[in-house]
This record gives structure tokens, C-alpha cells and sequence, in this order.
């Protein structure tokens, strides 16, 4: 019934970039860019999903483009909050299409992205509570946000059927023999006794970062494949492109 009704407003071509935004009211500091991985399936084929795996940072998203973006959407799209009496505070994501005629955007989300905050927080410098506390105080401006030289990248194991139908409750392995430099952030998960079983969609986010983005895709696809559940689906194509 939602979707009863469509606007077809304009078809944007382009790869699909995402860049989150540290927000004061008043500064706006880019945290770096990163690229989701939509469809189900390899080769951004099958159905929408949350998002399959993401890396960052976006080697498509150049300083040129990031300096464009901040000059006319970033800062007009935070003047334009405070101006109607609205000051955002916290994070503001920017979904940005680099379409043939220039980076568009796709959607605005006031909150982080996953499966992408995965990987950019991975490279994040600075510590993110002093970077928080700077957004609520008014004071980004006064921070200097560092971040990690390499890349990271997060893998999503999901429930087989996601995202249309799947069951839940299948016993989670190979957790315990994940390498420590790698982080197993838990989505659709639920702890019985010592047990982890699966609960939702999108089930793990496997993240690995290291020195290139090729190093830090193999460690985390190393790492997913000593993680099992039954049916557990994964693109196996993530920054491959
Ligand atoms: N990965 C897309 C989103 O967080 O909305």
C-alpha cells in the first residue's frame, strides 16, 4: 500500500557514493567517502537490500568532488536547516550519485550508515567522543579530524533469502577463531547461553582495515570464511569494481 503511488522524478546514472557529514549547526567536517553495495547478489544484481558490504575510503569521490559537494550541498543543505530555525547536530548522511553532470543526491539520512560507518570508522584518528562532543558543543571547527592512511572494508553475511524471506535461529561458528585485528560487528544476532544464533537479515558485518584496499578486502573475506551459519549468504564481490 506504501508504494501504491510513485513519482518518477528524474533517472540518475552514476556510482552511488556515500558521504557522511560530523555536523555542529554550524561547521560540517566530511568523514571519509565510502561505496555501499546494494543488491542482494554479485555483479549489483537481485533485489535492494540494506546494503551487502562497503569499503572506504572511495577512490571516485576526489578532492575536487569533495570540495564541490561542500560548496553546493553540504554547507546550503546545513545553512538552509538553520535558516528555518533547525541547526543539525550529529551526523548527516549525504547519499550522492556522481551522475555525467555532477554529484546529485539520492537521499539524506540523519544518522550513520551501515554497512558504511563499518569501514570509515575503522580509519577514524581522533577519538570519535571528542569528535561528538565537538558537534553538540558547536566547536567542530576547533577539532582537527584525523583519520587512519589505508582502507577498510566490511563484508555482510546475511540470512539466505534476505531480503525478501529467511528463517532465523541458526547457530553462529567460527566466531572465536576470527583474527583479533579483525571486527565481527554483530547486526541480526541473539545470544542463547554461550550460543550465538542468527536473528535478522543482515547478520554479521565482517571489517577488516589494512595498508591498501585489495589487503584490507582480503583479510576481511579471510575472515568471513571461518565464520558459518547455515544458508549464510555474502557478495563476494565487495570493492571489487
Ligand atoms: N547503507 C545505506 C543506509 O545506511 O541507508
Amino acid at each position: 500500500e506504501a508504494g501504491a503511488r510513485v513519482v518518477i522524478e528524474e533517472c540518475m546514472t552514476g556510482p552511488e557514493v556515500t558521504c557522511l557529514c560530523f555536523a555542529d549547526g554550524e561547521h560540517l567536517v566530511p568523514m571519509l567517502p565510502s561505496q555501499d553495495h546494494k543488491r542482494a547478489f554479485d555483479g549489483d544484481r537481485g533485489p535492494n537490500t540494506g546494503g551487502m558490504g562497503a569499503f572506504a575510503p572511495s577512490p571516485k569521490f576526489t578532492p575536487e568532488l569533495r570540495k564541490l559537494c561542500m560548496d553546493t550541498i553540504f554547507m546550503p543543505t546545513m545553512r538552509a536547516m538553520s535558516a528555518e530555525g533547525r541547526p543539525f547536530k550529529g551526523c548527516l548522511y549525504f547519499g550522492l550519485m556522481l551522475t555525467p553532470d555532477g554529484p546529485k543526491v539520492v537521499e539524506y539520512n540523519s544518522r550513520f550508515g551501515d554497512p558504511e560507518t563499518q569501514p570509515i570508522l575503522s580509519l577514524l584518528r581522533t577519538d570519535l567522543l571528542d569528535v561528538m562532543r565537538a558537534c553538540t558543543d558547536g566547536t567542530l571547527d576547533k577539532i582537527n579530524v584525523e583519520w587512519e592512511s589505508g582502507a577498510a572494508c566490511c563484508i555482510v553475511m546475511a540470512s539466505g533469502g534476505y531480503p525478501v524471506e529467511y528463517k532465523k535461529g541458526y547457530e553462529i561458528h567460527g566466531l572465536g577463531s576470527v583474527p583479533s585485528d579483525v571486527f565481527v560487528y554483530h547486526a541480526g544476532t541473539r545470544k542463547d547461553g554461550d550460543k550465538y544464533l542468527t536473528d535478522g537479515g543482515r547478520v554479521l558485518g565482517v571489517t577488516a582495515a589494512a595498508d591498501t584496499l585489495q589487503a584490507a578486502i582480503d583479510r576481511a573475506y579471510s575472515a568471513v570464511k571461518l565464520i558459518s551459519f547455515t544458508d549464510a549468504h555474502y557478495r563476494t564481490d565487495i570493492g571489487k569494481e
